[in-house]
């Protein structure tokens, strides 16, 4: 019955909602593609794994805070019963539009999804009238589809206008950040959120071709204006990874967007609910690790030794990498870094 049903969704046109590769339901490790594996399509990563860490009660409130193409939010749904709700948000609007044109989801009651940044959820959450979840499911950074549609500007593969913001309805693109900013600001940017260490010298170059001509407005032209200032280069990287990714946490505020969601995730959690996410670089599984441990450690407080311990409101329970199947399959999921946490009774509303 779900063979068929997939079966017939493959054949859709590719980048249909319809259009859901048979292998969405796979084993685990198995590589899961949304979209029917079209050129705009998504390989969800770690999809068993963050699913089962996620779901402890079939009857439970989920959010998936990173919709995407909905791999996670579908198996979620699968595994959820009549009485189960999920709330999927993505800031971007096309993952929105997706999921409200895909019949199936449409369809389901228990299903709803929201344009919205995450950090924006404990207010979505309220308006809804839901106190208390039993679970959040981060899947962080942009989908497939993004990276790989040259009119975002994700990407230095592709040309395309250099905008690089997951939601296109608000917020300051990246050619118009470079066009104000400072070279120190410029610097510090490439420096802290690219690891960069050629930034003060890209920075220089992009504040001078400002000067001398009109605004850098495409991919290409950055991408080549880093190859020119980065004197060396990693052994299998693009000279302008680093940048490109640096001026993409900027423009979206990912890492203020994933501390407030962590904290958001404190108050929200029923006690036994769960923390799931999947990080893909250093900085974001940095705020995640720190965040755990600040709440699931004991720390010996050497002002008041005879204090009682701290409460400690997480049980951290996990951390996975992709398996070598799956990152033989899909190369993506090689840096992905999934933990998970458990909130704890001390402090939760229910
Ligand atoms: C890696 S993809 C998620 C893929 C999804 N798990 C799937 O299987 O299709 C990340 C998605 O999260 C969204 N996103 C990233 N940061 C967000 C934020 N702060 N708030 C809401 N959505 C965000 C992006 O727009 C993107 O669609």
């Amino acid at each position: 019955m779900a063979h068929a049903k997939a079966a017939r969704r493959a054949s859709a046109a590719p980048g249909t909602p319809g259009a859901r590769s048979v292998r969405a339901v796979g084993p685990a490790g198995n590589p899961v593609s949304v979209d029917g594996g079209g050129p705009l399509s998504h390989t969800t990563v770690l999809l068993h794994e963050a699913v089962d860490a996620v779901l402890t009660s079939p009857e439970g409130c989920y959010v998936d805070g990173t919709f995407g193409r909905g791999g996670h939010s579908r198996l979620l749904l699968e595994r959820l019963a009549p009485a189960g709700r999920l709330i999927a948000i993505d800031r971007d609007p096309q993952a929105v539009v997706y999921a409200r044109a895909d019949a199936a989801l449409s369809a389901d009651p228990r299903f709803q999804i929201e344009h919205a940044a995450f950090a924006e959820l404990p207010a979505l959450l309220a308006a809804r009238g839901v106190a208390a979840i039993d679970g959040l499911l981060l899947d962080l950074g942009v989908s497939s589809p993004q990276i790989d549609d040259p009119a975002r500007g994700f990407s230095f593969r592709f040309t395309g206008p250099l905008d690089m913001r997951m939601d296109t309805t608000r917020g300051e693109s990246a050619a118009a950040f470079l066009a104000r900013a400072t070279e120190q600001e410029i610097a510090e940017v490439i420096r802290d959120y690219g690891e960069e260490r050629f930034a003060p010298a890209i920075a220089r170059a992009i504040v001078a071709r400002q000067a001398e001509g009109p605004p850098l407005t495409t991919t290409a032209e950055l991408s080549a204006l880093v190859a020119r200032s980065v004197r060396t280069r990693e052994a299998g990287q693009d000279p302008a990874t680093r940048t490109f990714q640096a001026l993409r946490i900027f423009v979206n505020a990912e890492l203020a967007q994933l501390e407030q969601v962590l904290e958001a995730a404190l108050a929200l959690l029923k006690p036994g609910g769960r923390l799931v996410v999947i990080s893909f670089h250093s900085l974001e599984d940095r705020i995640v690790k720190t965040f755990i441990a600040r709440h699931s450690r004991e720390v010996f407080d050497r002002r008041a030794p005879f204090a009682p311990p701290a409460a400690l409101r997480l049980h951290a329970l996990a951390r996975l990498r992709a398996s070598p199947a799956e990152v033989a399959a899909n190369p993506r999921s090689r840096s992905a870094i999934l933990r998970v946490a458990e909130r704890t009774a001390v402090g939760a509303l229910a």
